[in-house]
């Protein structure tokens, strides 16, 4: 049998994000939206493309939950995106309510899934996406530093003249421009890139990419990012069906890891067939680890502002 993977939210993120998992060939979509037509006429569409693709595996759209019933993986992408001069954090109490009923939906429908959370603010809504799904830590991840890690490689491999596919790095912390990467972790075929690059050159790709998704929503004007994204989450589900257990930066909840507790945030995990098998605390510079302390100390205020939102 083929597995099966949800995605809800039919924009950009979401749309996306099922073609690129349609296109694997090996999973069965389904994709959910609560505009009427809309994940129905997308999810036919690519659908009409699988003759062509040579795919037999199907992609349904619809505005129900019933058509998810038994996904092994569940991608929450619902929720409105940011506009010229907005932060992730304006669309707070926005996405907690849509997030909240997404996630009280698909869990009653799929109680064994894992669940990706990509709506923002990022590391708010996986929080409020475990607070409201009643599963184990494990099930419930967010997608932000396989993206904010793809920019950092990207700009890097630009920059150096070099493959992508040869620079390693990792960006943690929270997915806002309080994001940390790595320094001592980042290399280039195995050589580290303070030996490459100036300090100079260095901090300035670390600002592109700390406001990297900024960067895009101000040449869009109408929306936020969405091929790399999408593509960043795909790379997650597939770790986790084809149990990978690839070391990808994830937001998980930590319990004492790296020194924090009680928040989600991106951290280096092991993700497989039980989703998070386990976060890897790397070694950080005192530096880092601030940087990581700011991150929580940014999440939790958002989590402070969530318990008093009010009410509509
Ligand atoms: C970005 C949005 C998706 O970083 O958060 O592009």
């Amino acid at each position: 049998m083929r597995k099966k993977v949800t995605v809800v939210g039919a924009g950009n993120v979401g749309a996306t994000t099922a073609q690129r998992l349609y296109e694997r060939g090996t999973i069965d979509v389904v994709l959910v939206d609560v505009v009427e037509g809309m994940p129905q006429g997308k999810s036919l569409d690519m659908a009409e493309s699988g003759p062509v693709l040579g795919i037999d595996a199907s992609i349904i759209g619809t505005n129900s939950y019933n058509e998810t019933e038994g996904s092994d993986v569940v991608v929450i992408t619902a929720g409105i995106a940011r506009k010229p001069g907005m932060s992730r954090d304006d669309l707070l109490f926005t996405n907690m309510r849509i997030v909240g009923s997404v996630v009280e939906e698909v869990v009653k429908k799929s109680p064994n899934a894992i669940l990706i959370v990509v709506s923002n603010p990022l590391d708010a809504m996986v929080q409020h996406a475990y607070s409201v799904a009643g599963l184990p830590k494990n099930r419930v991840i967010g997608m932000a530093g396989v993206l904010d890690t793809a920019r950092f490689r990207t700009f890097l491999a630009w920059e150096l003249n070099v493959s992508v596919k040869d620079v390693q790095a990792y960006v943690l912390g929270g997915h806002g421009d309080q994001m940390v990467p790595l320094i001592q972790h980042t290399t280039v075929g195995g050589v580290s890139i303070k030996e490459l690059l100036t300090p100079d050159r260095l901090s300035s790709i670390i600002k592109r990419t700390q406001t990297g998704g900024g960067e895009i929503v101000e040449l869009l004007k109408t929306g936020s990012a969405f091929y790399a994204p999408s593509a960043a989450v795909a790379e997650m589900v597939d770790s986790v069906l084809l149990n990978q257990n690839r070391l990808l930066p994830c937001a998980a909840l930590l319990e004492g890891e790296y020194g924090i507790s009680g928040v989600y945030l991106g951290v280096p995990v092991i993700l497989g067939s039980n989703g998070i098998e386990r976060v890897v605390e790397l070694e950080l510079s005192s530096e880092e680890n601030a940087g990581l302390e700011n991150s929580a100390s940014g999440v939790r205020e958002l989590i402070e502002a969530m318990a008093n939102a009010p009410k509509s």
